[in-house]
């Protein structure tokens, strides 16, 4: 079994104040030896976070593919390593929704954040009619073929399957859906990379609170989750991460 690891994403939530509740997180976290844990605020408050962050890892949500130059509002991956993050969260769904994120250059992204040394997290997930139309193993298989890089090194690599239709709406994949998600993924990855396939940790996200992360967690190839409205406050996060010990 591949240790845990349980990600906040705080979206484009969170203020100053709010750091108050990373305290708190970072606290619990400290107890919590045998969990992994991060939080991935608004590149704003990365450098804040980091500063106060004790052993939690501080990531971003988002990454340009290019080092530098003339890209307008863009953050290099040395720029957030530079002020305290350890790892990004590239392709999640409302990227690719919002900003019109395609796989080539959501691997392109990846490419640049682990070549700098970030932890990366490719995202992955099918909308409610591709489940409907019993296209969901195929739409995220050809999102692993187009996202995933090449080349990695263990730990480094991190996959989250988040099921669109589960994202902000309450509506959680049954233990059976996830299982048979994750079951397909990890295949896909030992086709794909041989057995280091098996060392990628795979994050479910959707949905996931304190009084469903227990259940989820001890669904087969669930090795964490991708938190986002419960990870605002430390109160619904915490137990999320004892969840996982
Ligand atoms: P919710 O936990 O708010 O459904 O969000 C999940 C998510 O998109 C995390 O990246």
């Amino acid at each position: 079994m591949l240790r845990k690891l349980v990600v906040g994403n705080w979206k484009m939530n969170g203020s100053l104040a709010q750091l108050a509740e990373l305290s708190a997180i970072v606290e619990a976290a400290r107890g919590r030896a045998d969990v992994d844990v991060a939080v991935c605020p608004p590149a704003t408050l990365i450098a804040h976070a980091a500063a106060q962050a004790g052993g939690l890892a501080i990531g971003a949500q988002d990454v340009h593919c290019n080092p530098h130059g003339a890209h307008t509002g863009c953050v290099s991956a040395a720029m957030l390593k530079e002020v305290g993050a350890s790892l990004v969260i590239v392709g999640h769904s409302e990227r690719r929704q919002d900003q019109r994120e395609r796989d080539e250059e959501i691997r392109a992204k990846a490419e640049a954040a682990l070549a700098a040394g970030l932890q990366t997290i490719v995202c992955v997930g099918e909308s409610d009619p591709d489940r409907q139309a019993g296209r969901a193993v195929e739409v995220v298989t050809n999102q692993l073929l187009g996202s995933l890089p090449d080349s990695w090194s263990v730990g480094e690599l991190v996959l989250a399957y988040e099921p669109i239709w589960a994202i902000g709406t309450g509506k959680v994949a049954t233990p059976a859906d996830v299982a048979e998600m994750h079951a397909a993924i990890r295949r896909n990855l030992a086709q794909r990379f041989g057995e280091r396939g098996a060392s990628i940790r795979i994050l479910y996200g959707g949905s996931v609170k304190a009084d469903n992360a227990a259940e989820l967690f001890a669904v087969p190839d669930v090795d964490g989750a991708l938190v986002g409205g419960a990870s605002l406050s430390a109160a619904q996060f915490v137990p999320i991460i004892q969840a996982a010990g």
